[in-house]
């Protein structure tokens, strides 16, 4: 195999090593830093393919700019940053790494909903300013997160992941989906139901979203939903920033509409809406739902899984645009 291929930005080695033993020549840009665009569209150019990270936006530009490229294996499960229509009318295959950071993701999702609930950032702020000066009964109350009401927004993979977990602190479950999952229902073995998604606003105590960026998706949580949370309620977004408006979130954490958020994500990622970082009643962090050593590596062997079967002209297992795959 002769095969050409660049890598964006460097990924767990066993995954290149693998890589490297299937014949497959590569490079990876050598700054640990989100490729500049100038460089992306240089480096492309004569590839026959790219693995790809989601701080890329991949587009016409850089379809054009990757002149024989056939593959971009994109590192996440999300896809949103292609364009993966305009692939398909290139008969560019592009694939992502589902399934194996299901676990680490519902994990995350679940550290920031007990970080928010027990105020973790903050108590570890105030103790490392010397500011611990013994315990007392109303320091730093937090909420009980056993025995309450959490919304589940989308029962995909993760979402349902999630909710398995919420069995541990015998919590009822509210959750949207485009149907039910009559599958989770059986499995869960407190109250669980299907709702529309503005009870599901109403009546829980926590609300987690677990659904793909779509147009259909873009503020899904928006002002009205936040108004309609009860004052107590904890967001957590660990799944795409534009899916929460920033903005409506500030007014709503200000204000006291609800508690407080956990966010993972953000809407213009890198860069946090400047008053989201001066407010103490939400816990931040820097999209690290998948950020295990063990689900980082096994997104990297997907990903060259990928490019490895589609250059011995087989169809690459987690294509997300079949319609492309001619053999
Ligand atoms: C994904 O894979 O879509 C995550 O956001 C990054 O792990």
């Amino acid at each position: 195999m002769t095969a050409n291929v660049f890598v964006t930005r460097m990924i767990p080695q066993p995954a290149l090593d693998r890589l490297k033993a299937a014949g497959i020549q590569f490079d990876v840009y050598s700054e640990d830093q989100v490729i500049p665009r100038d460089v992306l569209l240089k480096e492309v150019k004569g590839r026959d393919g790219v693995l790809c990270i989601l701080t890329e936006t991949i587009d016409a530009e850089v379809f054009d700019a990757a002149d024989k490229a056939k593959i971009f294996a994109n590192y996440a499960v999300g896809f949103n940053n292609v364009d993966v229509a305009e692939a398909t009318r290139r008969g560019v295959c592009i694939t992502n790494t589902p399934g194996v950071l299901t676990d680490a993701t519902a994990d995350l999702a679940w550290t920031l909903l007990m970080s928010s609930a027990r105020r973790v950032a903050e108590c570890d702020g105030y103790l490392r300013a010397g500011k611990y000066t013994g315990w007392g009964p109303m320091l730093w109350l937090g909420q009980d997160v056993s025995e309450r009401t959490l919304g589940v927004i989308g029962m995909g993979r993760i979402g349902r992941a999630f909710a398995e977990r919420a069995a541990a602190f015998r919590m009822k479950v509210l959750y949207t989906d485009a149907q039910p999952n009559k599958d989770f229902e059986a499995a869960y073995p407190y109250e669980v139901r299907f709702v529309e998604m503005d009870e599901l606003l109403r009546k829980s105590d926590f609300v987690s979203v677990h659904v793909p960026l779509l147009d259909s998706t873009h503020h899904l949580i928006s002002e009205r939903e936040l108004k309609m949370m009860q004052p107590h309620a904890i967001l957590i977004n660990s799944a795409r920033g534009p899916i929460v408006d920033e903005a409506a979130l500030v007014k709503a954490l200000k204000e006291g509409w609800i508690w407080s958020a956990g966010l993972d994500v953000y809407e213009e990622e890198p860069a946090v809406h400047p008053e989201l970082v001066t407010l103490p009643n939400c816990v931040l962090l820097p999209h690290l739902g998948s950020a295990t050593i063990e689900t980082r590596t096994r997104m990297g062997y997907i990903a060259v899984d990928n490019l490895i079967a589609f250059f011995k002209g087989e169809k690459p297992p987690t294509l997300v645009n079949p319609d492309v795959w001619k053999g």
